[in-house]
């Protein structure tokens, strides 16, 4: 039986698209079998109708929600799919133990390890390119063992370097190529690694 993935989104999804088509193809050694997201307008979410596979949207409610209350209401509909990993693709939201705790739970940040860590890294990294201070950056995929911020123990990375003449443009679409192969590769080796098990009952 392959891996169980709940994948999380925030947004457009194309991440998540790169999951189901690989699915699709017989390159991904694993089933998305459900998307969940805190915006019910995520277009991720109207790739995964069109894929057939189950949605949910758990929507924070704004101040009067602690966080921890909030992941508590995520981790239970996340656990009514019965992920084996849980796969964050664009989840522009901050978690506490009190979802973490119950999964094992993988992030795709669009950075190397340890550099711009938070949003909108990949303008930062052009700032810094354009400021002589670096000459590439990259994407990884990483464990998420607490609410560290783009933090955890690196599972993959993918170098991206500038170019002469570079565009935010197009080193934005480098970075975002680069991450949707690496994703994939990312699940299958933790599905080829690690025993996972059914997680967050
Ligand atoms: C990606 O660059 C991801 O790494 C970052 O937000 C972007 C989401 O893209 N956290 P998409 O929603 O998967 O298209």
């Amino acid at each position: 039986m392959s891996c169980r993935l709940v994948v999380l989104v925030s947004g457009n999804g194309s991440n998540l698209q790169a999951l189901l088509d690989a699915a699709v193809s017989g390159t991904l050694d694993a089933e998305v079998v459900a998307v969940v997201s805190n915006k019910p307008d995520a277009f991720g979410l109207s790739r995964a109708a069109k894929a057939e596979i189950a949605t949910d949207v758990v929507e924070h409610h704004g101040k009067t929600e602690a966080r921890a209350d909030f992941d508590r209401r995520l981790a239970e509909a996340v656990s009514v799919h019965k992920p084996e990993l849980v796969v964050l693709a664009g989840w522009m939201r901050l978690l506490t133990p009190a979802f973490l705790d119950r999964f094992a739970v993988i992030n795709l940040h669009p950075a190397l390890p340890g550099e711009f860590p938070g949003t909108h890294a990949i303008d930062r990294a052009f700032d810094a390119w354009k400021d002589g201070t670096t000459d590439r950056s990259g994407v990884m995929v990483h464990w998420v063992p607490d609410d560290g911020v783009d933090d955890g123990p690196v599972i993959a990375t993918t170098e991206v370097p500038f170019v002469e003449n570079d565009t935010l443009e197009l080193f934005e679409k480098r970075m975002h190529q680069a991450e949707h192969a690496l994703l994939v590769d990312a699940v299958n080796l933790v599905v080829a690694e690690n025993s996972l098990e059914t997680t967050g009952q």
